[in-house]
């Protein structure tokens, strides 16, 4: 069993590999080949917390740049966004940004760029190429500020230098540098994955622990800066949501926010970072779901009752201060702009769309006060907003309606109401035309939650992503859809199309669902079970179906890397969640949440790695010699578990493999005579 897995994944041993023709399972034990010990610094705290705060912690009243951050403008050949923050609630006296293709020095000071006075973050608007914001987080009252300069005019393949300074009266300054993308047909790496959270005390900026808090999440950053083959950093990044769990600490997401802003830039600020929205980027706070100030009468108590528990437009409001990413152009049927909720960029011959899955799944928001006890209390934060028992964050539709296709049971636009999905119409536009368009040659789409996924503890695959948006990926045959939020990895067959009928079974039903009931989970259909060749590596043919890959082991504290069999066919089986997952309950009895309400056999299961919970991935892209040549290969590395949320320190260090747990070609091309 081992030495044929180890002969078609093309890495160490490592992986249950499940055939749905055969049904087998095997477990070979990691065995360490290899690697990089890393040692962290360890210095930002010397004794451990019991746990997260449970009041409001301060923030600094200094100005010195931290946090820088890197994104990609819509053309990465010549457009760069550079962002930074406050260390904490007090704006910049006279921030600036000086870039050049030299080192900033005294004699060379680079073009200089003032930033204009900071205005409260507000998605109606555009923004300026220089543009400071603030947010005031909704349950904690404190306001942050983020500064943002969208370079455009840079050259391919360039690298540029710049520094930030607060321009306070004795400056403080901050800079690193980055390479634009190339231009044209050329070779490049990147790298993935999701579900990274913070640091935990011992590395956190702050000496705190937070929620899902691991060092695991410092290593993580540290993966991508050095990658265990030994050839380099990537070009870039992609962070597949889930970024840091602030909304888990009501009291305190802002210095979440920033102990997460100042872990990945020690990345960040040498590479733009990448990221596609998650359920945990949506946090409660006092607004509205459009992000306008909650004003029922009670002041900011009354609000969470009142339905306005929104920390900023759809609870994002962190988010989209902190990440100003290339513009997709399309306005909310509320008004505001949906920049930065999902978007496309190109380097060489991929194409990368980043979308948010919340407005589609059946599962809701991770802003959840959920208690099954009697007459439970609101959840009350230092500033006294009262969230109510049983409130749970749900997006879903966020940008317009989608309506059952019963023929196929897919999810269209629905424009009988006026206000078909704006994200859905967008994502057919940007795919069709990214197809249609002679220089790209494969297409990688990346969002947070699975529409394939077979973790038991974890949140199982979402109907709504099948129906809504795996008709797409079929259609315009994308090559690659990279996901988070199950805390593991796993890989799929190549996919094309869906298993009519009902495959799966109700096991937890929802209201309106009977156990045992048959239920249609538009299962994917396998295209092919076996790799053919490329170097020696074993490769899959993207044009035949689309490989899913799970990519969520980042660094939060909470691993799902147990998998599902169905213990009669040993056969991998899923948790598939086909209806919303409601609250029930009341005030008086308490409130409960259903999980993932059904089950199907999963022939398209690949690969699993019950071992290790964490690890990253890296891309390397070759476009080959003519239109249609590039290959992706990818190798994903495992990092083993160093520490977790509460208690003592782990030793400071932990061992980076330099052998990938499975490497794979990916083309459109590959195996065809
Ligand atoms: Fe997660
Ligand atoms: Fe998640």
């Amino acid at each position: 069993m081992s030495e044929s897995f180890q002969a078609e994944s093309g890495g160490k041993p490592g992986f249950t590999r499940r055939r749905f023709i055969i049904g087998s399972v095997g477990v070979t034990a990691v065995a360490a080949v290899g690697g990089t010990t890393v040692r962290a610094p360890r210095a930002f705290a010397a004794t451990a917390p019991s746990g997260p705060p449970t009041t409001t912690v301060p923030l600094p009243t200094t100005t010195e740049p931290e946090q820088l951050l890197l994104t990609w403008g819509a053309n990465p050949a010549s457009e760069v966004t550079v962002s930074w923050s406050a260390p904490g609630t007090v704006a910049q006296p006279a921030p600036t940004l000086a870039f050049s293709t030299a080192p900033i020095t005294a004699t060379n000071p680079g073009h200089l760029v003032k930033m204009p006075d900071p205005k409260p973050l507000d998605v109606t608007q555009r923004y300026g190429a220089a543009a400071s914001v603030s947010f005031t987080d909704g349950l904690n009252g404190q306001t942050t500020y983020f500064y943002h300069v969208q370079l455009n005019g840079l050259k391919p393949g360039t690298r540029y230098y710049y520094q930030v300074s607060d321009g306070a009266h004795t400056p403080s300054t901050a800079g690193a540098s980055f390479e634009t993308a190339p231009a044209g047909r050329a070779k490049f790496r990147f790298s993935s994955y999701g579900d990274l959270a913070t640091p935990s005390w011992d590395l956190n900026k702050s000496g705190n622990i937070w929620h899902e808090s691991s060092d695991n999440a410092w290593f993580a950053v540290t993966a991508i800066e050095s990658p265990g083959d030994g050839k380099g950093a990537p070009l870039f990044h992609l962070l597949n949501g889930d970024l840091c769990y602030a909304n888990l600490d009501v009291n305190n997401a802002p210095g979440v926010w920033r102990d997460f802003g100042i872990n990945i830039a020690r990345s960040a600020a040498n590479r733009p970072w990448m990221p596609a929205l998650g359920n945990h980027e949506c946090e409660f706070g006092v607004d509205d779901i459009h992000g306008k100030a909650g004003n029922a009468s009670g002041g900011v108590a009354a609000q969470g009752a009142a339905g306005n528990y929104w920390n900023g437009p759809y609870g994002f409001g962190h988010y989209l201060s902190r990440f100003l990413l290339p513009d997709n152009g399309v306005t909310n049927w509320d008004g505001n702009r949906l920049r930065g909720n999902f978007y496309a960029f190109q380097v060489g011959t991929v194409k990368f769309i980043s979308v948010d899955a919340d407005d589609v799944v059946y599962q809701d928001g991770a802003a959840n006060y959920v208690i099954n006890s009697a007459n439970a209390a609101p959840e009350v934060t230092t500033t006294g907003a009262a969230i109510p028992n049983g409130t749970t964050a749900y997006t879903r539709f966020y940008t317009g309606d989608l309506k059952l296709n019963a023929k196929n049971n897919s999810l269209v636009p629905d424009y009988s109401k006026g206000k078909p999905n704006l994200q859905t119409i967008w994502l057919e536009q940007t795919l069709a035309d990214a197809r249609h368009d002679p220089s790209v040659d494969m297409i990688v789409v990346f969002m947070h939650q699975c529409a394939l996924s077979t973790s038991v503890p974890g949140n199982g695959s979402d109907l709504g992503i099948r129906q809504a948006w795996l008709p797409l990926f079929d259609k315009y045959e994308v090559d690659l859809v990279l996901s988070g939020h199950e805390h593991d990895y796993e890989r799929s067959y190549p996919v094309r199309g869906y298993d009519a009928g009902e495959h799966g079974t109700v096991s937890a039903p929802n209201p309106g669902q009977t156990k045992g009931d048959a239920v249609d989970t538009r299962r994917p259909s396998v295209a092919a079970t076996e790799p053919s060749s490329v170097n020696g590596i074993p490769a899959w043919n993207t044009a035949e179906g689309t490989v899913y890959l799970v990519l969520g082991g980042g660094g939060t504290n909470g691993p799902t890397n147990t998998y599902g069999t169905d213990a009669a066919t040993d056969k991998a089986q899923a948790k598939v969640i086909t209806t919303r997952n409601e609250v029930v309950g009341s005030e008086a009895a308490g409130f409960v949440k259903n999980g993932a309400d059904s089950i199907e056999d999963a022939p398209w299961s690949a690969a699993i790695n019950p071992t290790d919970a964490y690890g990253y991935s890296i891309f390397d892209v070759d476009p080959g010699e003519h239109k249609g040549d590039t290959t992706i290969t990818f190798q994903y590395f495992a990092i083993p578990a160093v520490s977790n949320l509460t208690g003592t320190a782990h030793d400071g260090t932990t061992t980076l493999p330099s052998v990938p747990t499975e490497k794979f070609v990916f083309g459109r091309k590959v195996g065809k005579k």
